[in-house]
């Protein structure tokens, strides 16, 4: 549920931070062709000394790469030095009739056993259903923005009665952690802002994966299990979308 963003994390301090994030607990990383840095993984990985199985390594597929699906897959094996990964996300769809294309390929790729689960990155919900009825088969995960800023609980309930679980992206980029409501209850848990919207996720079963290059903070976004938020707290945070909107 808590995963490590790795968005604009390149070379040097790209392997650093990710080597940071796994010693300080993360087991879950994000990454995708597009980001340029599964090499950097792959290394941060190798150097943990962790077990492969230990990890969850999620990469995407370009929906530019529509058509090379296998070769784009086989590149990133390559570069995180892995015979397989744990999610494979198309990372936008594709245009026309490459989305059920494209998404068909994934889900024989995956039966291949090169990836054990296959979802979708920025998809609408009809888009999402029309991968269903075409191939029978709904995405594992929807990895899409959230933050409390975009909080919509009707979308949430929707991709629930679908099983389609929801991966939040950018959610600090999209919150003003300065909001005298995130302020009081992190007061309240001698936690920070940053941590509570990042617990706020969790209370609402969203898959965090913050992104950060710095230490402190990559320790700070993991640390989200010695407190809860009551749901008060939570409805508290929950209107601050119509606060923004
Ligand atoms: N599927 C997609 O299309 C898509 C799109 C965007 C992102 N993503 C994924 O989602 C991940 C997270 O999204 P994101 O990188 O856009 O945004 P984010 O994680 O919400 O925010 C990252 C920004 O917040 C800062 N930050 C991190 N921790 C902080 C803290 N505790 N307090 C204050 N500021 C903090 C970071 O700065 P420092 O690094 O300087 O600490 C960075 O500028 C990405 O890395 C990527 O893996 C996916």
């Amino acid at each position: 549920m808590i995963g490590f963003g790795t968005w604009q994390l390149r070379g040097r301090a790209g392997r650093q931070a990710v080597l940071t994030a796994l010693q300080a607990g993360y087991r879950h990383i994000d990454t995708a062709t597009m980001y340029g840095n599964e090499g950097e993984v792959g290394h941060a990985l190798a150097e943990s000394g962790l077990d492969r199985d230990s990890v969850f390594l999620t990469t995407k597929l370009p929906s530019s790469r529509a058509d090379r699906e296998r070769g784009t897959l086989a590149a990133s094996l390559r570069a995180l030095g892995t015979d397989h990964v744990d999610l494979w996300l198309v990372h936008w769809p594709p245009p026309g009739r490459k989305l059920c294309h494209v998404w068909q390929e994934l889900l024989n790729l995956r039966d291949e056993g090169r990836v054990r689960a296959v979802g979708v990155s920025n998809y609408s919900l009809a888009q999402i259903d029309r991968l269903t009825q075409v191939t029978g088969e709904a995405p594992a995960v929807n990895q899409i923005p959230w933050s409390p800023a975009r909080h919509d609980p009707d979308l949430l309930a929707a991709y629930a009665e679908r099983g389609v679980a929801v991966e939040g992206y950018s959610p600090l980029k999209g919150t003003n952690l300065s909001d005298p409501v995130l302020v009081d209850i992190a007061k309240a848990h001698g936690a920070t802002p940053a941590q509570v919207v990042l617990r706020w996720h969790l209370e609402h079963g969203i898959t965090v994966i913050p992104k950060s290059v710095h230490a402190d903070r990559i320790a700070a976004n993991f640390d989200l299990m010695r407190f809860s938020l009551d749901p008060g707290q939570v409805a508290q945070v929950d209107t601050l979308s119509r606060h923004l909107a």
